[in-house]
């Protein structure tokens, strides 16, 4: 199938490498040239594992091509929209970029067309646009909500690998030319109507959410009675019907999509009267576990740390990512900089301007007081303690995510403080 994509963000690159690799052929639209200039030589402005080495593979084998100009080729069967829709600053996802993106695909259609929308958008989006869009091309056309469910970092193969396809559409035509672009790929089905397949996506990364701030709430008790959240972890995941993913006690959520989505259905259910109030609360107990895990440091220095000087290991939200949005380092380094410390970070792949950024994790150590892990990258689970213990000058290490919490590190002069676990 020949497939247009119109966004050039994580999402509709992943989507685009992966639909070459299906066997389809791809052509991307994005309005920013300079990126568009940029990806065509494999440089990109995301890392996500494997994406530009698939981009250039594709482009070579002609499957792939991109521009910033949209010019319809007659023979697309698809067309589909990644572009994002941001908070509009009062909690809602604003959907304009998509409405864009609509105004040039809708004149330019010559024949039947099915348009998935797989950005985000508020529940009720796909009908009411469907509705304002269809008096304006005398050709017919499906709009079908087709949720994305790619954890950045791992997207190219979340993409291949679906844990369900949610078709949002009562057109049996658009489902079944949507059920053919994903034939290759072996996953369970769930067709429903626009405005449930909307909710599908709003529900699933709220859920996430709040098993998140579930699980950080109960860290923080695990530390306060003594116990280790590991062994409890073990205990909840054993149950099925808790499940063994997204456990993992820390400080918090943040990327481009729980806090926002959380905030946009939280957002469309006040305007309707219905209460959200677990969702709310675990948006309150993600923003309390980082002022929290603040607080330690501070009580550890007896809230005095002007002029100390904190190594940062991780700024990125999540491993394998360079994204920086929302991520509970930039909190940690606004409060520690407010205070008076200064902060030598170190990060793999995330760039952060405002900080003193070093090329190793172990040159970030250098003339620090302590150290502060904010990402639980692969390249800090196994580190050097004794290296670690020599050069930190308090000894001490604060572990956001609780990557060291079975270790003794006693034995290595360091003192220990995690999420879910009491050292004495
Ligand atoms: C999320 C959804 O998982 C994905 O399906 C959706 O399409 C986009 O939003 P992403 O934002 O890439 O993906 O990250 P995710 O893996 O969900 O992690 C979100 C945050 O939760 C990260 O900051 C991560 O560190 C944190 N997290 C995750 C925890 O603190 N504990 C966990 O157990 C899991």
């Amino acid at each position: 199938m020949k497939i247009c994509i119109f966004g050039c963000g994580y999402v509709g690159l992943s989507a685009a490498v992966s639909l070459c690799k299906m066997g389809h052929s791809v052509y991307c639209i994005d309005k920013n040239d300079y990126r568009i200039s940029n990806i065509e030589k494999g440089i990109l402005d995301i890392y996500e594992p494997e994406l530009s080495e698939g981009i250039i593979e594709n482009i070579k084998q002609n499957k792939l091509s991109f521009s910033a100009k949209f010019k319809i080729q007659n023979d697309t069967d698809i067309f589909m929209i990644t572009v994002n829709t941001p908070n509009n600053g009062k909690g809602e996802a604003d959907i304009s970029n998509v409405k864009d993106v609509l105004s040039q695909i809708i004149p330019s259609i010559t024949k039947y067309s099915v348009i998935i929308i797989k950005s985000t958008v508020p529940v009720g989006s796909t009908k009411a646009l469907f509705e304002e869009y269809k008096n304006k091309t005398s050709v017919n056309f499906d709009l079908v909500f087709n949720p994305e469910f790619l954890s950045q970092g791992s997207a190219l193969y979340n993409f291949m690998h679906p844990q369900r396809i949610v078709i949002g559409s009562k057109s049996q035509r658009a489902i079944d030319i949507v059920k053919e672009l994903y034939k290759s790929i072996d996953s369970k089905y769930i067709i429903t109507d626009e405005n449930s397949s909307e909710l599908i996506k709003y529900a699933s990364n709220s859920f996430l959410a709040v098993k998140i701030s579930f699980i950080n709430e109960i860290a923080n008790l695990a530390n306060a009675t003594g116990c280790n959240i590991e062994d409890i972890k073990k205990g909840l995941e054993a149950d099925e019907r808790i499940g063994k993913h997204f456990l993992n006690a820390g400080i918090g959520y943040g990327g481009s999509c729980l806090p926002k989505d959380t905030s946009a259905i939280i957002n469309m259910a006040d305007k309707l009267k219905v209460d959200l109030n677990t969702i709310k609360a675990a948006r309150i107990t993600n923003e309390n576990q980082k002022r929290r895990f603040i607080s330690n440091i501070m009580k550890f220095y007896n809230y005095n740390i002007a002029g100390k000087v904190f190594a940062i290991w991780g700024l990125s939200f999540k491993p394998n990512t360079g994204d920086l949005r929302e991520a509970p380092s930039n909190t940690i380094i606004d409060a520690l900089t407010r205070y008076g410390a200064n902060i030598k970070a170190y990060d793999p792949k995330a760039v952060n301007n405002a900080v003193k950024q070093l090329t190793s994790k172990e040159e970030a150590l250098s003339e620090a007081n302590a150290l502060i892990v904010c990402t639980e990258w692969d390249e800090f689970k196994n580190p050097d303690f004794e290296f670690i213990s020599n050069n930190l000058k308090d000894k001490v290490i604060f572990d956001a995510r609780n990557i060291y919490i079975n270790q003794d590190l006693s034995k290595f002069n360091l003192k220990y403080y995690c999420i879910g676990r009491l050292y004495e």
